[in-house]
């Protein structure tokens, strides 16, 4: 029995992964979730391609850790700000490995700097506007253009769009980042049915407050206090969200399509000191 099958066996019932040779693209993977994502895939034994914007080092640190638990890893380089970048990237993919089976659509362009919770909505130039829709929603968009007709021909495929908090809940401060997010909601209910009936499923995960190596240290008291507002008592690291998409992305997900799930932070408002 392979190690993917053996993933998740309780008594005489077995969730099977499946994602042994997998091919999984993860956008966004040099660091916080996408790299936690990337890990968690690899230890499964799939072939996974991690894409970069400017950490390509920290990128192919990812990559080597995926190949310590048992994987394979590509690293491509991926731009959201060039769109034309995300189908270089795919072509890349599909010439080492064929096509794509499972795609984590994690990337982000983050904008500027800090959301500032005290800035006035009128003041956001409309090319902010543009550029963070370019950019997060026409950008998963792209991604998910790329994968689609190899997924349709084999009849199998699962897309994991990673969204906010924020989207649903709001944000002191100007909205171009949760609306880009919003979007990825409409655009997995749209694509859920589209693509359902070739095997494909597809999910949003909706990250709170989550604590990853590429945040800035916050002080223990901030934590807490966030934490506080949560069911569990704990905000989210990478490896809990990373835990979430592995299921939406191999085939221990079922049935599950068109639904937006929110990951632990998620509940807490913890997103209204950052997304
Ligand atoms: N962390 C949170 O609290 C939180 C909360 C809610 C939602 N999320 C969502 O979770 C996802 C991952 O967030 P994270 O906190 O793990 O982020 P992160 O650590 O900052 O990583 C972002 C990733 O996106 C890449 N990236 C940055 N700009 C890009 C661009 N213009 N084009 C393509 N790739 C680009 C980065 O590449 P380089 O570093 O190589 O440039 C990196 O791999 C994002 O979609 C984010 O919106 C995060």
């Amino acid at each position: 029995m392979s190690r993917s099958q053996r993933t998740g066996e309780k008594g005489g019932f077995t969730v099977q992964t499946e994602l042994n040779d997998r091919v999984v693209l993860v956008s966004g993977a040099s660091s916080g979730i996408g790299a936690a994502t990337a890990r968690a895939f690899g230890a499964e034994g799939a072939r996974v391609a991690l894409t970069y914007r400017s950490g390509r080092e920290r990128a192919e640190r990812v990559a080597a850790e995926v190949a310590a638990a048992g994987g394979q890893a590509l690293v491509v380089p991926l731009d959201l700000t060039d769109l034309d970048t995300v189908a270089r990237a795919h072509a890349t993919v599909v010439e080492r490995w064929g096509g794509v089976d499972v795609l984590v659509a994690n990337a982000v362009r983050w904008g500027g700097a800090a959301p500032d919770p005290t800035a006035r909505f009128e003041d956001v130039p409309l090319a902010e506007w543009r550029a963070m829709i370019d950019a997060n929603l026409v950008g998963a968009a792209a991604q998910v253009r790329e994968v689609l007709p190899t997924m349709r021909a084999r009849g199998w495929g699962r897309i994991v769009l990673v969204s906010s908090g924020v989207a649903d809940e709001g944000l002191p401060g100007p909205g171009p980042y949760g609306t880009a997010k919003a979007g990825l909601h409409g655009m997995a209910r749209a694509l859920a049915w589209q693509a359902g009936p070739d095997g494909i499923l597809v999910n949003v995960v909706a990250p709170g407050f989550t604590l990853t190596e590429s945040r800035p240290p916050f002080p223990q008291s901030l934590i807490d206090e966030l934490a506080a507002g949560t069911p569990t008592r704990r905000l989210s690291d990478a490896a809990d969200v990373a835990s979430l998409i592995l299921f939406l992305g191999s085939a221990a997900n079922a049935h599950l399509t068109g639904e937006l799930l929110r990951e632990g932070s998620s509940a807490a408002r913890a997103h209204r000191v950052g997304p």
